[in-house]
Formats: structure tokens, sequence, C-alpha cells
């Protein structure tokens, strides 16, 4: 089970969730902060208090969750109400698997920020999440999965709706649903970051030409999206490239073009043989670029 727990500055509660949780066998863990800045330790106290328990996270540095950390968690465990609703509302297609940890184990409570405290204060909150977790992980499943994921922009939602019933169910729709102007790289991120971290198999993405949606899908680990516009193109983006986005334009393909190419894509096979050690040289590209010059 993975766990991503999120308090604001993601030096004291969250990271002592983190390194509590790691303790039961199978259980994943990271961290986040709403409001925290990048790259900094944990705070002492915490350090402290978890020190006394025999444990220590050496290596954590604060950082804000991303879309990726969300669609990566099996569950989002907000230590308050207040960096729940914060997550909701820059990660809305995350609602049904963000909740407090104090919902998460069965309770309404929230838990309490003990910056600037002292030791026995530090040493509370830690007994505090580590019930918590306890009582979390003997209730809970696994997090909710999906078939497919979709998104479109103003530009794409007729066209995204109206494919919606031919794609994997259960189907997780990120929006849009309004001809209201949006920007495409939201929606291309959300359906991104499902797909290329595991929760949803496949992704559709639509926008004016498709062309927007698949340049900022593909920064994304894990996801090959493919601006496709015809049967044809369709069927070689998952024969040859396995792609797994697959990217319509609203303003270029007519419906009914449109319905045949994802059915086509949703059909063919991946080929392997020569494509698969292409796919690894890929795979090494988006490797050593995650690094940095
Ligand atoms: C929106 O006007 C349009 O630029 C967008 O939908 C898409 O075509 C971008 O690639």
């Amino acid at each position: 089970m993975r766990l991503f727990f999120v308090c604001t500055g993601n030096v004291c509660r969250s990271p002592m969730a983190e390194a509590l949780a790691q303790k039961h066998p199978g259980v994943e863990a990271r961290s986040g902060g709403v409001g925290a800045a990048f790259g900094a330790p944990m705070s002492e106290g915490a350090r402290r208090a978890l020190a006394a328990a025999g444990l220590a996270l050496p290596h954590h540095q604060s950082q804000e969750p991303s879309a990726e950390h969300l669609a990566w968690a099996d569950w989002v465990l907000a230590m308050t109400q207040s960096h729940k609703e914060e997550l909701v509302s820059r990660f809305p297609w995350a609602r049904d698997w963000v909740l407090t940890l104090g919902e998460w184990a069965g309770s309404k409570e929230d838990v309490e920020d003990p910056i600037g405290s002292t030791d026995q204060v530090y040493a509370a909150t830690m007994a505090h999440i580590d019930r918590l977790i306890e009582k979390g992980l003997a209730s809970q499943g696994p997090g909710p999965r999906y078939g497919s994921a979709a998104g479109a922009d103003h530009a794409g939602y007729l066209l995204k709706d109206r494919l919606l019933s031919q794609l994997p169910a259960p189907v997780l729709d990120v929006g849009t649903h309004d001809p209201s102007s949006v920007d495409y790289p939201i929606y291309a991120e959300a359906v991104a970051a499902l797909v290329g971290q595991g929760r949803a198999g496949v992704g559709l993405l639509v926008c004016g030409t498709g062309i927007g949606m698949s340049i900022a899908a593909n920064k994304l680990m894990g996801v090959r999206a493919a601006a496709v516009s015809d049967v044809s193109s369709a069927h070689l983006a998952r024969a040859h490239n396995d792609a797994n986005v697959i990217c319509l334009g609203e303003r270029l393909i007519g419906p009914v073009v449109a319905e045949d190419a994802l059915r086509e894509f949703l059909a063919t096979a991946f080929e392997g043989g020569r494509h698969s050690r292409r796919l690894e040289e890929i795979r090494a590209l988006e490797d050593a670029s995650g690094h940095g010059p």
C-alpha cells in the first residue's frame, strides 16, 4: 500500500508519519506540504521524537505535493481538514482518495501542528499519528483504480464526452465539462499522472488539435502520448510505440473517425520485438532528462 502524507511545511507531522508508516511491511510512504519550501530538512523536534522511537528519515527534503504524488498514492492523508481542502482544490480529480488521516482511521480528529513546541508535545503528536496509522492500516484496503482516465480543454470536451462510453471502465473524467476557456496542460497533467503512475490503464486527451495535449502529457514519467488523426495512426501508436495515452483533435477530425481511431487504439496490442528495444531507449532518455543539466 502506498501512502502520501500531507501537512503544511513538510518538516514535522508528515515526515514523522512517513517514517512511522514505513515500519509496516508492504507500506511505501512519502510526504509533502501544501506550503512547503523545497529542500528543508525535518525539524529538530520531529527528528528527536523519531530518534527516541528508533526511527529516522535522514535524507528528508521538504517538497510540495505534485500530480504524480497524488496519482501514485493509494491514499493521500492530510493532517487537517484545511490541508485536505487545499489538496482537493489543487487536484480535484483525486478527491476520492484524499482524506484526513483521522477520517482514514475512522474518526474526525485533526492532527495539530507541534512546530515550536516542547519535545513532549512532539512525542504526543507522533504517538497520535502512529495510532491513526495503525487503525487505518487495520481497516483500509487499496485506494481506487481506474480502467481509464479522460480529459479535454474547451476545444475538445464535446468529443471527449462523446467518447467516454467507449473507454475501459471505470473511467475517471478529469474535465473540463463546459466551453469556458481553460488551459490544456492542466488536464494533460492529470491524465498523464494517472496513467504514468499506473492508477489508470489508458488515457484519452482531446484539445483542438491533440498536439498541445500530447506535448504536455509526454513531459510526465512513464507516459507515451500519441497525437492520432485516423485509424492507421491509432493502430501504429499501439503496435509500434505502446502508446498509453491517445490524443485527438476535435477541430481536425470528425466524431466518427475519432470513434474508429479510439476503437482501434484500444483493440491493438503492442507488437514487442524490435520495438521493445526502442522503448527502452526512450525510457533511458526519460531517466537522463529527469536528472537535469
Ligand atoms: C485552444 O484554443 C487550442 O490551442 C488547444 O485546444 C489545442 O489545440 C492545443 O494544442
